[in-house]
């Protein structure tokens, strides 16, 4: 329906505000875009900046986990309160981290799809996603490499999900599959990084 569309538009057009580009630029003056993985995400605010400004770095770094979550929920959490069927948050969701990804500000430029992934299957899938988030923040202190630590937190999510039986009521699990692949993707450079053991340490 019409309505339909509108949401995904806004999905799309609200995923792709690139948060730590635009804090990475207002307080650090630095385009992340440019510098560090290139990619627009947490990990490389605080990578960027730490060069300069280590506590300001944090800061950073932490309004855009924030603010890329947020801006997975803001549509999701309209849409629900408006009683939209399971299937079309769904796609809401997969809207929200495609725009996160691929940017139409950016030139279909942009994250790797961590903190809106992580904003979203907070809304849709909670206990798998807690599970997960528990799992991210554990590997992320022992090992202290974030891609790692956001792949294995999202490897278990999906299997939390699995395992609890989640059918996330579109009769199947297949639009969590797509925002983790699209996650996983995104990943490859840092895939290769790590098992050439070239990928650095930033928390
Ligand atoms: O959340 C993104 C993180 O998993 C990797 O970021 O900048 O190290 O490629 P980066």
């Amino acid at each position: 329906t019409n309505s339909n569309v509108i949401f995904y538009l806004a999905a799309y057009l609200v995923g792709s505000i690139p948060f730590g580009l635009i804090l990475a630029k207002l307080f650090a003056n630095v385009n992340i875009k440019n510098e560090g993985s290139k990619s627009i995400g947490a990990t490389n605010v605080l990578r960027v900046v730490k060069q300069t400004n280590p506590s300001l770095a944090k800061k950073l770094g932490v309004a855009t986990v924030i603010l890329d979550a947020l801006k997975g929920t803001a549509v999701l959490i309209v849409a629900m309160l408006l009683n939209m069927p399971q299937e079309t948050l769904w796609a809401i969701a997969v809207l929200s981290v495609l725009g996160h990804c691929y940017s139409i500000y950016l030139g279909l430029e942009g994250g790797k799809g961590v903190a809106t992934g992580l904003g979203v299957f907070l809304i849709l899938i909670p206990i798998p996603t807690l599970i997960g988030a528990i799992a991210w923040i554990f590997c992320a202190k022992v090992l202290k490499v974030s891609s790692l630590s956001s792949l294995l937190g999202l490897t278990t999510v999906v299997l939390s999900a699995i395992l609890l039986n989640n059918q996330l009521e579109v009769g199947s699990n297949a639009p969590m599959y797509i925002i983790a692949f699209i996650i996983y993707y995104k990943h490859i450079p840092n895939i290769i990084r790590l098992i050439k053991g070239e990928e650095g340490k930033v928390i």
